[in-house]
């Protein structure tokens, strides 16, 4: 089986009603970066950090994944996917995708502001977390999330995986955030990359096959593409 790499972002969730960061209306207009997402936030106002984390995942249960995300799974009967994803939902893990990698962390867990390696998991009748919260070692619960400026744990991994890739497919990334951008610079040249969105996005490689549509229109037409090729 061909191994297909998914690389996907905030869009491949906008359908579903989870607002991106960087369009008209997203979250980074609606809050300061530097208020709710740095390692500096958090040691300046974890109340807050907190609380704006505990909406996202009181949003999250309330969505449901859409077909941008169903069509990835379906994708499994014909290639080996592995799914690469920058955004901390559970939307993949929902629709039934079977290998997830998530770059930027998980809405879904929580871990230890001390220990890193203490990570526990929160359940939809407990998802949200107060400050008094603790790990087993007695230290505040943070969320489980790579802020920026902070490393990205996931990235070795996340390299091999797209190195191996016989296909890549970018979908709903602005490709605005690195290292997650870079990963463009591993896939092997003779690899023919899609890239679902609907508006322009300036992709630092040839030969790439843009699909200017919205996720799930655009994967339903991934799908009919890839069936021609195969
Ligand atoms: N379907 C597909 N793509 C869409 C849709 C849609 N319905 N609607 C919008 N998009 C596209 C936008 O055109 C844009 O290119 O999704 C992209 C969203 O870009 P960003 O908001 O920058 O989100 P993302 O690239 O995932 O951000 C990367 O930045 O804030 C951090 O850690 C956060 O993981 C996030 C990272």
């Amino acid at each position: 089986m061909k191994k297909l790499v998914i690389l996907t972002g905030a869009g491949i969730s906008a359908e579903s009603g989870i607002s991106t960061f960087r369009d008209t209306g997203g979250l980074w207009e609606q809050y300061a970066i530097e208020d709710v997402a740095t390692l500096n936030a958090w040691i300046k106002d974890k109340a807050l950090v907190t609380d704006f984390y505990n909406q996202r995942r009181k949003q999250l249960l309330q969505v449901e994944p859409n077909y941008g995300h169903r069509g990835l799974v379906e994708l499994e009967k014909q290639f080996q996917v592995s799914i690469i994803t920058q955004n901390v939902d559970n939307l993949h893990e929902r629709a039934g995708s079977s290998s997830i990698l998530h770059l930027h962390g998980e809405l879904t867990k929580v871990r230890s502001e001390k220990y890193e390696n203490l990570v526990y998991e929160l359940t939809p009748d407990k998802y949200e977390v107060k400050i008094g919260d603790l790990c087993e070692k007695g230290y505040q619960l943070r969320p489980h999330i790579v802020w920026f400026g902070e490393a990205v744990p996931m990235m070795e991994q996340a390299i091999q995986i797209t190195e191996q890739a016989d296909i890549l497919v970018i979908i709903g990334t602005s490709l605005n955030v690195y290292p997650a951008a870079g990963l463009l610079y591993y896939i092997r040249t003779e690899a023919p990359v899609y890239l679902i969105d609907p508006n322009d996005v300036s992709v630092s490689r040839g030969n790439v096959h843009l699909i200017k549509k919205g996720a799930s229109e655009g994967v339903k037409e991934l799908i009919k593409l890839l069936q021609i090729q195969s």
